[in-house]
């Protein structure tokens, strides 16, 4: 279900010249901040409420398209920027962005089968921090939870090619990215997609509507005994008799499609998984996640800036739960550890004053 803007003021778009100014290269670091808990029309706080937008959507449907979350052109420059990252990774390493015969692994960083660079620091670069702190896409999120005083996850990039040669197979692993045993929404994840990616483009499958039966689907498979691994336990995976159990259910897996820029939304307890393009175009998107800060413990919040000082990744929580040290995933380019794996990005990103309080770090209280 596509929805027609955030209801809130997104602007036009800008130059790249214009952005950058915008983004003070010192900005103000505020401290000591306490932050206020989602409000009376934060999603789900009243569930006969109708909002009149896409919220209702998102209720019904367990995801939304949010069009235009960032402007057409800001989108433009985010797809040079990454496109650039990969022709500058390492110094240069071979790809080029008009030569499809450049998309092999020794041109690229390392992504696993699903797209996604987990090395590198690359969930540090620029333009990840410039996406996170977009108007459209923290209004989207400030709305859901109806509060300002929002924290943003680490998340990494996604990048696939159709008719790539060399990666792995990218099976369909269902699965949904919160415990089984919590039933409520707690968590919305998103992704900020890059490239024009219709029908035949890959990305986000979804399970439309499966949301509201994750009591009841985990009720009936708590006792299976062929679990899928999970090293989180923020995470379940669906064998094939819970596939099975949502297809008898008559619920049915969709992908959403979407313009460069648009934010796609979905709660932590719909079942997703992502498909390579078979088209023509790349599927590239960023992932952003926001959580009230309200929810996060000081511990965490020092995990979390533990882990923003050393350009650590997370899992979509924005909470410091599931911060992924350097070695935890494997890196591995014909074998061995990516030697071009510094887990840094190329720069420490600068961040805004906006991005920087989406670290969590200015509500960190002082010791007494
Ligand atoms: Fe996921």
């Amino acid at each position: 279900m596509v929805a027609n803007g955030t209801g809130v003021e997104m602007g036009t778009g800008g130059t790249r010249d214009l952005q950058t100014k915008a983004m003070p290269a010192q900005p103000t670091r505020v401290t000591g901040l306490t932050a206020k808990p989602p409000g009376p029309n934060a999603l789900y706080s009243n569930i006969d409420k109708v909002h009149g937008d896409w919220r209702d959507d998102l209720i019904r449907d367990g995801y939304v398209v949010i069009k235009s979350a960032v402007p057409a052109e800001r989108a433009a420059n985010y797809r040079d920027d990454m496109l650039s990252y990969l022709e500058t990774f390492a110094g240069g390493q071979g790809f080029k962005r008009d030569d499809p015969t450049t998309v092999l692994e020794k041109h690229l960083p390392i992504m696993n089968e699903k797209g996604m660079i987990l090395g590198y620091g690359a969930q540090h670069e620029q333009f990840c921090w410039d996406i996170r702190a977009e108007p459209g896409v923290l209004n989207a999120f400030t709305t859901i939870y109806d509060t300002d005083d929002l924290m943003v996850s680490f998340d990494s990039m996604n990048m696939q090619w159709p008719n790539r040669k060399d990666a792995q197979p990218n099976t369909p692993w269902p699965h949904q990215d919160q415990h089984p045993e919590t039933w409520n929404f707690r968590c919305m994840q998103g992704l900020v997609n890059i490239f024009p990616n219709g029908a035949n483009d890959g990305g986000l499958i979804v399970c439309k509507g499966a949301h509201k039966l994750t009591e009841e689907f985990h009720n009936e498979f708590r006792d299976e005994v062929d679990k899928v691994w999970s090293w989180t336990p923020e995470w379940y995976g669906f064998t094939k008799s819970g596939m099975e159990w949502l297809e008898k259910k008559g619920l049915e897996w969709v992908k959403p499609c979407a313009e460069p820029g648009d934010l796609i939304l979905w709660d932590s307890r719909t079942p997703h998984y992502n498909l390579p393009p078979t088209g023509e175009s790349p599927r590239f998107c960023t992932y952003v996640c926001m959580g009230p800060l309200s929810d996060i413990s000081q511990e965490q919040l020092r995990l979390k800036k533990e882990a923003f000082e050393n350009c650590r990744g997370t899992t979509h929580w924005p909470q410091g739960l599931n911060i992924i040290p350097p070695g935890a995933v494997p890196v591995k380019r014909n074998g061995e550890e990516c030697p071009h794996n510094t887990w840094q990005p190329r720069k420490k990103p600068v961040v805004s004053e906006l991005a920087w309080k989406l670290t969590g770090i200015p509500y960190i209280q002082t010791e007494a």
